[in-house]
């Protein structure tokens, strides 16, 4: 849950039972890279202390409106502005009714008026105090003022009821605060993504294959997911464990990497068009596979020095793609040692592609198995003498570049699902501007 790298999340505990849930939920957010800040009230400390929270944290807690030593650290204007998301949760029937009323009788309802990013309350009480009408009116007007309310969840209560008023567990909270952070950018875009390596077996125990971890793939999965996108990704053999809400296909050859490939981009286009449609190719495929495939373990003879193998060629994934009559968007990627920027536009071209984003693999600091990289993104662009737009994406974290090409690519849709199909490549209307420097 990358999303939530170094954002602010200011979060505000009040007085329930499930404020022990607190302590699961700030481990999760600074597990997605969140950096946390704690305000509670004087109720919700009579259910778990705020030295638990603090060594959670790794911050002091803020509990008192009126404690000057605190106020010189931080005061609680600037602790409102830290924060770019303010969650509270648990949030009592009280706290949303104080909410709700503009009350600023403490520190967390007072932080809450000063606070100008997102908010949201994860709502926890009582069966009968949920459904009373009051709560629901209070909620209302929180959610008309673009408040999140996350949950809550339903089942057994403390006190023994049984019904909706169950904070919602810790990893969902974490999620929904991920969550407030999408981009928007491929809302109700489909994207079938193919990321890692390809296998060629020789026998039963010996393959042919490349570096690709992955990485750069499964970033760029998070990151079309993260920007509201609905995200197949198509998998060699990795190490990765799959992105949140990312619906994952396993494959071992290119061949397998074809027919899947195939399968998502159709099942894509059914359920929301070509014109919503985007396939990106991010997996190292092998170009050639063995001829003949040994049924059992290739022996070595006593005499053979040298070993010869036929290579039969594989089929080009991106390139079948981007030939069907209903083709998506399609990006490519280009892994090149030297003259990368000539193959990569050689390949923009040959393949028909609408975009491609090279790198250096010769580089050990990016590309093949590291968490950064760099890249220069190529798309036609016929209102260009050289007939390429060109983006150069400095060297950064494999995620942070997955979300700059998320950008580049969200800018080459079609304007909304009433456009027509995707554009042929160098279509002007498309362009953007040349020489981006994201
Ligand atoms: O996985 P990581 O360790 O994070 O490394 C990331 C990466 C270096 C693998 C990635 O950034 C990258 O460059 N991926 C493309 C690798 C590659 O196969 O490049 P290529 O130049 O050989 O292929 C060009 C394009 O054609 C690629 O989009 C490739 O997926 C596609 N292709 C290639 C051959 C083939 N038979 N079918 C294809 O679809």
């Amino acid at each position: 849950m990358a999303r939530l790298t170094h954002k602010h999340i200011l979060l505000g505990v009040t007085g329930g039972i499930a404020a022990y849930k607190s302590a699961e939920l700030i481990r999760r957010l600074r597990d997605a890279g969140a950096e946390v800040q704690v305000v509670m009230t004087e109720a919700a400390q009579s259910f778990i202390t705020p030295l638990t929270l603090q060594a959670l944290s790794g911050n002091p807690v803020h509990v008192d409106l009126l404690d000057p030593t605190a106020e010189a650290a931080m005061g609680h204007i600037e602790l409102a502005r830290w924060a770019d998301l303010f969650l509270v949760a648990p949030a009592s029937a009280d706290a949303i009714a104080r909410l709700a009323q503009g009350i600023a009788n403490d520190l967390l309802t007072t932080c809450w008026l000063a606070a100008a990013g997102k908010k949201a309350v994860a709502p926890a009480m009582n069966q009968q105090m949920w459904a009373d009408p009051a709560t629901q009116a209070n909620l209302d007007t929180l959610r008309q003022r673009g408040v999140a309310v996350f949950g809550p969840g339903a089942g057994v209560q403390a006190c023994g009821d049984v019904g909706a008023g169950r904070l919602l567990e810790a990893v969902e909270l974490a999620g929904l605060c991920a969550d407030q952070f999408q981009s928007g950018q491929l809302t109700g875009v489909e994207v079938v993504l193919t990321a890692g390596p390809t296998r060629e077996a020789l026998d039963p125990v010996r393959y042919l294959s490349n570096h690709s971890s992955g990485k750069m793939g499964f970033a760029l999965a998070e990151a079309c997911r993260e920007a509201g996108a609905r995200v197949t990704l198509i998998a060699g053999p990795v190490h990765l464990p799959t992105p949140e809400r990312v619906q994952r296909v396993d494959i071992t050859s290119a061949c397998d990497l074809l027919a899947a490939s195939e399968t998502a981009v159709t099942q894509a286009v059914a359920r929301v068009g070509s014109a919503r449609t985007v396939f990106i190719a991010t997996a190292a495929v092998a170009d050639y596979r063995p001829a003949r495939v040994a049924g059992q373990k290739i022996k070595k003879g006593d005499k053979d020095d040298t070993l010869e193998l036929t290579l039969i060629r594989n089929p080009d994934i991106v390139a079948s793609i981007a030939a069907r009559a209903d083709r998506p968007l399609v990006m490519g990627f280009a892994a090149e040692t030297h003259a990368v920027e000539d193959y990569a536009r050689d390949k923009l071209a040959r393949k028909r592609l609408d975009l491609i984003a090279c790198n250096d693999v010769s580089r050990s600091d990016i590309g093949f198995q590291s968490d950064d990289n760099a890249m220069v993104v190529f798309w036609p662009d016929a209102a260009l003498p050289a007939g390429v737009g060109r983006a150069e994406l400095a060297k950064a974290s494999k995620t942070q570049i997955a979300r700059q090409l998320v950008s580049l690519l969200a800018a080459r849709l079609p304007a909304s699902e009433s456009a027509g199909h995707a554009p042929a490549p160098g279509d002007p209307s498309q362009t953007r501007h040349a020489d981006e420097q994201l």
